[in-house]
Formats: structure tokens, sequence, C-alpha cells
């Protein structure tokens, strides 16, 4: 059931954006409504959360390592897997989002042979389908600029001709969609492993189709369903100048690609997605391994009165004293 639901979810999205543009000529629910609610809920799901980690107390130092801590000057120091400063911290943070570098130590635990032995392996086939997907992603997101940048940057240009670099007799194929689909094949089917599958949530499932469906229509659009590309740029800085037109020129593949992505907009600040964000506010990333110079002090600390020890020997002088017990103070 966690796995169908989310698929028919999908589906009947799709259906319900083919069956407006079809049947009610919904160009002005589909190509200027939806666009706007789904951007106008992003924007404030995304402040709502940000803000919401910003503000959350860190009280302790909770960076999380993997190497030795600064310390004594001859005990060499791990200076990016521990880092004691900014710097350090930055590059870690650099290796961690362009090329996941903490999912690459992901180990496999497994029960082997009749005497149920706790076996550790490597795998690194997440790290690698999660490198091909992100990395697709981006390449595909950057491609895109084209449509939102007039005139279109060389930079941008290049990168499709780079892209493209396997040509076919008919339109190019972009290597980054084969990458991406792979990759996300992997994520997908790696959920149905006996104990991803336990864990599994219908959300996780769904992001996925829908992004499987955002892709497949891509696809689509680019090679079998063309849209006219003029079009789509005037039509998307018809909606950036707030000036928007209804276009009734496109086929129904465009739709369902664009409102796929709106529907991914609007949903990605509630759900799991977040950690795009999350990664550079995650305290046990963003924080200094310096706790043996440095006390970190709780920010959000309030003045606590304190009944100090000196203040409690004071007070109870005479008892200790009587009682034959030394005093720090000293007993006289
Ligand atoms: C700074 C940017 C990002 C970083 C560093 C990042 C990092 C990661 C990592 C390390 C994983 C693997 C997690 C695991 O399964 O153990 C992952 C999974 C994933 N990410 Fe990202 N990500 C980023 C941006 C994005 C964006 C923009 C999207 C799409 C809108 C995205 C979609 C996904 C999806 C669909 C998965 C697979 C989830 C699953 O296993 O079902 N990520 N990401
Ligand atoms: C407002 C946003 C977007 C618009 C208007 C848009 C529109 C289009 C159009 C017109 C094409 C056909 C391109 C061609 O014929 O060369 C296309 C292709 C494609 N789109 Fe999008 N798209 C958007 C965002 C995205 C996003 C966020 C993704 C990623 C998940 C994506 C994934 C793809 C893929 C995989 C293709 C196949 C061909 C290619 O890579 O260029 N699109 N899109």
């Amino acid at each position: 059931m966690k796995v169908i639901l989310p698929f028919f979810l999908v589906i009947a999205i799709v259906f319900f954006i083919y069956g407006g543009i079809k049947f009610y000529d919904a160009h002005i629910i589909l190509g200027i409504i939806i666009p706007y609610v789904c951007f106008a809920v992003a924007i404030v799901g995304f402040v709502a959360r940000v803000i919401k980690w910003a503000i959350s107390p860190v009280p302790f130092n909770i960076t999380t390592v993997c190497g030795q801590q600064k310390s004594l000057p001859f005990i060499r120091h791990s200076f990016i897997e521990s880092p004691a400063s900014r710097t350090g911290v930055f590059i870690r943070m650099l290796f961690e989002t362009l090329f996941f570098r903490s999912l690459s130590r992901n180990d496999r635990a497994e029960l082997y042979g009749n005497e149920r032995r706790l076996i550790y392996g490597r795998d690194r086939y997440l790290w690698l389908a999660s490198i091909l997907f992100h990395w697709s992603l981006l390449i595909i997101v950057l491609r895109h600029l084209r449509f939102f940048l007039e005139p279109v940057p060389h930079w941008i240009l290049f990168l499709q001709d780079l892209d493209s670099l396997f040509q076919s007799h008919l339109t190019p194929f972009y290597i980054s969609n084969v990458l991406i689909s792979m990759g996300i094949l992997y994520l997908f089917f790696r959920r149905f492993k006996k104990r991803n599958y336990y864990i599994s949530l219908p959300s996780d499932y769904f992001i996925l189709f829908l992004i499987g469906g955002i892709i497949i229509s891509g696809i689509l659009l680019r090679h079998i369903y063309r849209a006219d590309l003029y079009s789509v740029k005037v039509f998307l800085y018809g909606l950036i100048y707030l000036n928007p037109v209804p276009f009734g020129g496109f086929g129904v593949m465009f739709y369902i690609h664009f409102c796929l992505i709106c529907i991914l907009l609007a949903y990605l600040p509630y759900s799991k997605l977040m950690h795009m964000a999350g990664v550079f506010l995650s305290p046990t990333r963003n924080i200094r391994n310096d706790s043996r110079a440095r006390r970190h002090i709780n920010p959000w600390n309030y003045p606590v009165k304190v009944h100090s020890y000196e203040e409690w020997e004071k007070e109870f002088k005479d008892a200790l004293k009587e009682a034959g017990i030394p005093q720090e103070g000293g007993n006289g």
C-alpha cells in the first residue's frame, strides 16, 4: 500500500492535468494560478522552516567527527575530519555537499552463516547513485536556465554541448538524462530491500515518483512531444514579470512537466527534500570541533541564580567545623 498509494497519487495528478487541458481548456488554472500558488506556498514554507532551524538553541557542541581533535601541538590533528577552524568547517562542508563525503563511508552490516556472525562490508552503490542523481539534476537545472535568461550565457551553451556529446542523428540526447534516470532507479529499487522497505514511508516513494514523473515528461517533451522553446520563454517571462499570458499553444505534455514541477516546489519545504538547506544548518556539521580550546556557551542561556560551593561552605561553616570536616576556605 505504501508504494501503490503514492504511485496512484502521482498518476491522478497527471490525469487531472491531462483532463484539465484536454476537456476544460484550463490554461489559466494550470498555467497561472497553480504556479503562483505553489510558489507562494514554497516561499512561506521555506522561510518558516529556515527560521525555525535558525532559532533552535544549540546548547552543546555536537559536531560529528571521525578524526583526531586538535589538542596538543605534537599530536597531529585531522584538519578536515575534525575541523577546529572556520576554514576547516568550510572545506568539510564543501566536500560534504559536492561529493557526499560522509555518505561515501556508508557500510553494510549483515548477519552471515548459521552462527549469524555480524560482518561489515563496503557499500558504495548508494553513494554512486546519489552522486549521479544530484550532479545530473544540477546540470539539468543549469541547462534549463536558458529558458530564463536572454541572451543565453555562453557557459550554459557550453554545458549543453558537453552534455550532448553523444549526438544521435535526430535530437541530441543528454548524458545527464541517462545518468539521472539510472540514479533515481537505484534510489527507488533500493527501497525494496528488506530492511529499507520496512523503514520506508509513503512520502519517500511519493517524492521518487514525482521526480520520476518530471524526468519522464521532460524527456518526452524533448524527444517526442516537442514544445516551442520560444513560446516557453515568453510564457516564463510573463510569469516572472507578473504579466502572465495564458498560453494555449503548448501541448499537454508541457503542462504535465510544468505542473509536476510546481507541485514539487510547493511540497519541497514540508518534506525531507529540505535536506538541501538542512545540510548547511546542521549543527553536527557547521560547528567547529574546538571544545578543548574554547568553551561552547549556549547563546540562549539566561542568567540563573546559583548557589556556589563557597557560599554553601560559608553558610554551614560552624556545622562543618563542629563535625571536623576540612573546609576549602580553612577551618579557622
Ligand atoms: C546541497 C544540496 C544537496 C545535498 C548536499 C544533498 C544530499 C543528499 C544525500 C547525501 C542523499 C542520500 C541520503 C541517503 O539516502 O542516505 C540525498 C538523497 C536525495 N536527495 Fe539530495 N541533496 C541536495 C539537494 C537535493 C535537491 C535539490 C533535490 C531535489 C529536489 C534532492 C533530492 C534527493 C532525493 C530524491 C534523494 C533520495 C531520497 C531517497 O533515498 O529516497 N536533493 N541527497
Ligand atoms: C519552470 C521550470 C521548468 C520548465 C519551464 C521546464 C521546461 C522544459 C522543457 C520545455 C523541456 C524540453 C527541452 C527541449 O526540448 O530541449 C524540458 C526538458 C526536461 N526537463 Fe524541464 N522544465 C522545468 C524544470 C525542470 C526541473 C526542475 C527538472 C528536474 C527535475 C526538469 C527536468 C527535465 C528533463 C530531465 C528534461 C529532458 C531534457 C533536458 O534535460 O533538457 N525540468 N523541460
